[in-house]
């Protein structure tokens, strides 16, 4: 087996797929990196800052990485924030990990884009594949971009890049930072602590999301398909379910019937309003298989009982 890096290996998606990599692959084969450090990926972790193109190079040869995860970048709602940073980070680093890649002979690369990719000019009810792409966030920008250059790494140089527009990833393993869709974890915190949550968006808005066993397990069925069946080489739109605040209200009040929200939408409802509502997925199932397993009130019970086991183990501890 040959070695893996994982990129923002801290964030939600990473320090998830870290594990089920190393569960797959062997725990020494997957290395770890972030520019910040997290105390649970100990083991053949490196601090790096991938938007210096001679560090990740560093790491890329003394590792003789062949496979990248390049999950590293700023959310929407965080982008929003600093606009020309969010914008350096998030392509900067995907020009050196492509450009690397290109040159240190890596096989395969991920590339995480998003529903971000969307904005004006779309059916948001089942937003299929090729759509206008006019984002309206410095993310979405980057994300567009970020899909570009991987078609042109491809066609240019036969680098083999793949990607997934990822919807909303609910997990409870690690707090999301930055995204619009974060509510829907946080909403999860607040049901278990029995306090009010002040919902930053309003009750009918609908996005779609996925529960992150199924984001991790798309992320890994796709770099695992044969090349063959890669036909998409921008980006995957993947499908998982779509739900308004109103109705995971409904489906935490069916096992936490005192639960109660208010809702205060501020600038991410904006974000919201311009993503997809739905998505359509069938591109991605056609290719390489996708489907995804994971409904609402699958989602609700799994969150709340390990919140609630993470929530006892604090209070032990404390
Ligand atoms: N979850 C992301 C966000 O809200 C979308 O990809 O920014």
């Amino acid at each position: 087996m040959y070695k893996i890096l994982v990129t923002g290996a801290c964030g939600q998606l990473g320090s998830v797929l870290v594990k089920r990599l190393r569960s797959k692959h062997g725990e020494h084969n997957v290395i770890a990196s972030d520019i910040r450090s997290k105390p649970d990926i100990e083991e053949l972790f490196i601090k790096l800052d991938v938007t210096d193109s001679n560090a990740l190079e560093k790491v890329i040869t003394k590792y003789q990485i062949k496979e990248i995860y390049h999950l590293a970048a700023i959310l929407s709602a965080k982008g929003e924030e600093s606009p020309l940073k969010t914008w350096d980070i998030n392509i900067k680093s995907l020009l050196n990990v492509l450009e690397v890649s290109r040159l240190k002979n890596v096989k395969k690369v991920f590339y995480p884009s998003s529903i971000a990719v969307f904005g004006d000019h779309i059916d948001r009810n089942y937003t299929s594949q090729i759509s206008c792409l006019s984002p309206k966030t410095v993310y979405g920008i980057s994300k567009v971009a970020g899909e570009n250059w991987c078609q042109y790494y491809f066609d240019n140089y036969g680098l083999d890049v793949r990607s997934i527009r990822y919807p909303g990833i609910i997990g409870y393993q690690s707090l999301p930072g930055g995204g619009t869709t974060d509510y829907a974890i946080d909403i999860f915190y607040k049901a278990i602590e029995g306090v009010e949550f002040k919902c930053f968006l309003s009750e009918n808005t609908s996005l779609p999301m996925m529960f992150i066993d199924d984001a991790i397990r798309a992320t890994i069925e796709l770099m695992r398909a044969p090349k063959e069946l890669i036909k998409t080489r921008s980006s995957y739109n993947i499908s998982g379910i779509s739900f308004s605040p109103a109705q995971i209200v409904e489906s935490i009040k069916k096992l936490l019937p005192d639960f109660k929200i208010t809702y205060k939408p501020d600038f991410r409802q904006g974000i919201a309003e311009n993503w997809p509502s739905s998505i359509n997925d069938s591109e991605a199932r056609g290719d390489w298989g996708w489907n995804s397993k994971f409904n609402l009130d699958d989602i609700t019970e799994i969150m709340i009982a390990e919140l609630t086991k993470k929530n006892k183990i604090k209070t032990h501890n404390v």
